[in-house]
C-alpha cells in the first residue's frame, strides 16, 4: 500500500496567521488584515509569472528608463502594474507610491480611498531577472496622516519607526513571503500546489554568530577610509575576528534574506563612483526602510552609518540612503568605523 504522508506539524496558513496577529489590536477592523492578504496574492501572481517568463516572452527590457535613471525591465512592468490593479479598487488605500513611478499613486475617483498606504518597489534585483537568480517584492505599510479624500505626499513620507508593517516576498528556488506587524518576523512558504502561503519560518531570529558579509567589492576604490578598513575588518585583516564569507547576489532582497537566516551584514555604502549617487544607490522608503523593519523585530538592526534607518524622516520619494544592515553588533562596528575614519 502506498505510504501516506501526515503532516507532523499544525498547517497554518498566512491568512490564518494574519487573523490571529489581528487579535493583538482589539481595534482591528480587518482592513489591514485583507489588506496583507492582497499583497500575499501580489506574491502569488508575480511568482507565477516570473517562473514562466521564459515562455511568456517577458524577459529582456522595455524601451523605458525608470525616473532612478535605471533601465525598465519587461517584468519591472509587470509587477509594478500587478500591485497597482490589485490594490487600487479595494478602498483600503489612501495612496501608493512605487520605485518605478515619478509621482505618488492616486486612486482613481471611481474607488474609495482607504486608510492605508502602501509603498512598494515591486521588482528587487531587476539585473538578475535574465539570469534566474532571486528576485523579490519589497512593501510597506503605513497609516495615512491625511484625514480623508485623496492620501497625500506627507502620507508617503513618514519615518520607518511608523511603520504598520513591512515585508518582502522573495522569488528564490522558492517563493517565500516574509514580514512583520511589530510582533516578531515571520516567514511562509510558498506552496504552489495549494497556491497557499504556509508557516514555515515563524519568529525569525537573527543568528548571533554572523557567517556572511555582503558587499559589491568590486567599487571598493570608491569607498571611504571607514568603509574600507571596516571590511578589512570582516576579512579578518585587523581586529582579532575571524573572517567571514563574502556572498553577494547583487538583489538586496535574496542577499538580505540569506544574512537574516544564516546572520550577517549586508552594506550599501556610499561610494564616489557616480556623482548623481552620492550616498549609494538604495532607496530609503522602497528598500532599506521596510527591511530594517524586518531586521529590527528578528533582533538585528539597520543603520545609514550614523544613524538608525528607521528613524530618518523622508525627505523626498526616491531619497536614496547608505545601509548597513544585519547582525547588531556588525552594524554597530560599521558606525563605530565610519565615525572614526571617515
Ligand atoms: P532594483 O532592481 O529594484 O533597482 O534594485 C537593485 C539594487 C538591489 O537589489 C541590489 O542590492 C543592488 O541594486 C545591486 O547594485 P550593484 O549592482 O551596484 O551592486
Ligand atoms: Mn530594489
Ligand atoms: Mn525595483
Amino acid at each position: 500500500m502506498a505510504s501516506v504522508l501526515y503532516p507532523r506539524e499544525t498547517i497554518i496558513t498566512i491568512e490564518r496567521h494574519i487573523l490571529e496577529e489581528q487579535k493583538f489590536h482589539p481595534e482591528a477592523t480587518g482592513v489591514l488584515t485583507s489588506l496583507l492578504y492582497d499583497i500575499a496574492l501580489v506574491g502569488k501572481y508575480i511568482a507565477n509569472k516570473t517562473t514562466r517568463a521564459s515562455f511568456a516572452d517577458i524577459l529582456g527590457t522595455t524601451k523605458d528608463i525608470n525616473v532612478q535613471g535605471e533601465q525598465v525591465m519587461k517584468l519591472d512592468e509587470l509587477a509594478d502594474h500587478t500591485i497597482y490593479k490589485l490594490n487600487e479598487h479595494t478602498g483600503r488605500i489612501a495612496v501608493m507610491a512605487s520605485e518605478e513611478q515619478a509621482d505618488i499613486i492616486q486612486i482613481p475617483d471611481k474607488y474609495p480611498t482607504g486608510k492605508y498606504v502602501l509603498l512598494y518597489d515591486p521588482l528587487d534585483g531587476s539585473s538578475n531577472i535574465d539570469v534566474n537568480a532571486p528576485i523579490g517584492t519589497i512593501f510597506s505599510i503605513h497609516r495615512r496622516k491625511s484625514e480623508s479624500g485623496p492620501g497625500t505626499l506627507s502620507d508617503c513620507l513618514q519615518p520607518g519607526h511608523n511603520m504598520v508593517v513591512g515585508g518582502y516576498i522573495i522569488y528564490g528556488s522558492s517563493t517565500m513571503m516574509v514580514y512583520t506587524s511589530g510582533k516578531g518576523t515571520h516567514g511562509f512558504t510558498l506552496d504552489p500546489y495549494l497556491g497557499e502561503f504556509l508557516l514555515t519560518h515563524p519568529n525569525i531570529k537573527i543568528p548571533e554568530k554572523p557567517k556572511y558579509y555582503s558587499v559589491n567589492q568590486g567599487y571598493q576604490k570608491y569607498w571611504s577610509e571607514g568603509i574600507k578598513r571596516f571590511t578589512n575588518y570582516l576579512q579578518g585583516l585587523e581586529g582579532d575576528n575571524k573572517p567571514l564569507s563574502s556572498r553577494y547576489i547583487g538583489s538586496l532582497v535574496a542577499d538580505f534574506h540569506r544574512n537574516l537566516l544564516s546572520g550577517g551584514i549586508f552594506y550599501y555604502p556610499p561610494d564616489t563612483k557616480d556623482p548623481k549617487l552620492p550616498t549609494g544607490k538604495l532607496r530609503l522608503l522602497y528598500e532599506a526602510a521596510p527591511l530594517s523593519f524586518v531586521c529590527e523585530q528578528a533582533g538585528g538592526y539597520a543603520s545609514n552609518g550614523k544613524q538608525r534607518i528607521l528613524d530618518i524622516v523622508p525627505e523626498s520619494l526616491h531619497q536614496r540612503v547608505p545601509l548597513y544592515i544585519g547582525n547588531r553588533e556588525l552594524v554597530e562596528k560599521a558606525e563605530e568605523y565610519i565615525r572614526k575614519f571617515g
